[in-house]
């Protein structure tokens, strides 16, 4: 190389965002969806059984409960700022979405006991999945993602451990309440180990493109 070359370039293609943000939708907000959460936790008896039968550490509504939003005012009201931002994260991540629309598939409640955790999973059949964060204790579960590329890296060197944070094969996010995080649905995801004292409360969500 002479003096005159360019200098070589870096690109950095095939980027996978994730999309975060604190929502501010009024005082005792939280504390009302944390109050529908812990009233489903303890009235819903086939959720609990599922989630007793599934090695759900705790309560989840998955399996059991379809109309949230109808039952409860103030998970009708998250829907409502759902819809805005999964919008807004459809606009940033260019989608041509060709007339068809992003709607709310289904939503659940999780209310994770300490100790528990839930292992790496993707959500099929939707197109942006996402979380809220009602009760985060301190200590309570970070969201860990995977670089989507692992499968494919085969004798690949695995990267120094203070890699550019870009870099890292994967990313754990620690929520507070109020967090909002979306992320395309094919994205590997984990719930790390609940190290609270107290359960850590979240609503998940799945929006389908129709
Ligand atoms: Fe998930």
């Amino acid at each position: 190389m002479t003096d005159q070359a360019p200098a070589p370039t870096l690109e950095t293609l095939f980027v996978t965002r994730i999309y975060r943000a604190e929502l501010d939708a009024g005082e005792g907000f939280n504390d009302e969806l944390a109050a529908c959460c812990m009233s489903a936790a303890e009235d819903d008896r086939a959720g609990q059984k599922w989630s007793l039968k599934n090695g759900y550490a705790g309560y989840t509504s998955y399996s059991s409960i379809d109309d949230l939003p109808w039952r409860y005012p103030a998970v009708k009201l998250l829907k409502s700022h759902l819809d805005r931002h999964v919008k807004a994260y459809a606009k940033l991540l260019e989608w041509d979405l060709g007339g068809r629309k992003l709607e709310l598939d289904n939503l659940w409640i999780n209310v994770l006991d300490p100790g528990g955790m839930h292992g790496s999973h993707i959500h099929p059949n939707s197109v942006i999945s996402g979380t809220y964060y009602v009760d985060i204790p301190e200590g309570a579960s970070a969201l860990r993602f995977e670089d989507p590329r692992l499968a494919l890296m085969m004798a690949a060197p695995p990267r120094k451990p203070k890699a550019a944070r870009e870099l890292q094969p994967s990313i754990a996010m620690a929520p507070k309440p109020g967090t909002l995080l979306l992320w395309e649905s094919w994205l590997r995801h984990e719930v790390t180990l609940n190290q609270a004292e107290t359960e850590r409360v979240s609503i998940s969500f799945n929006y389908a493109w129709r």
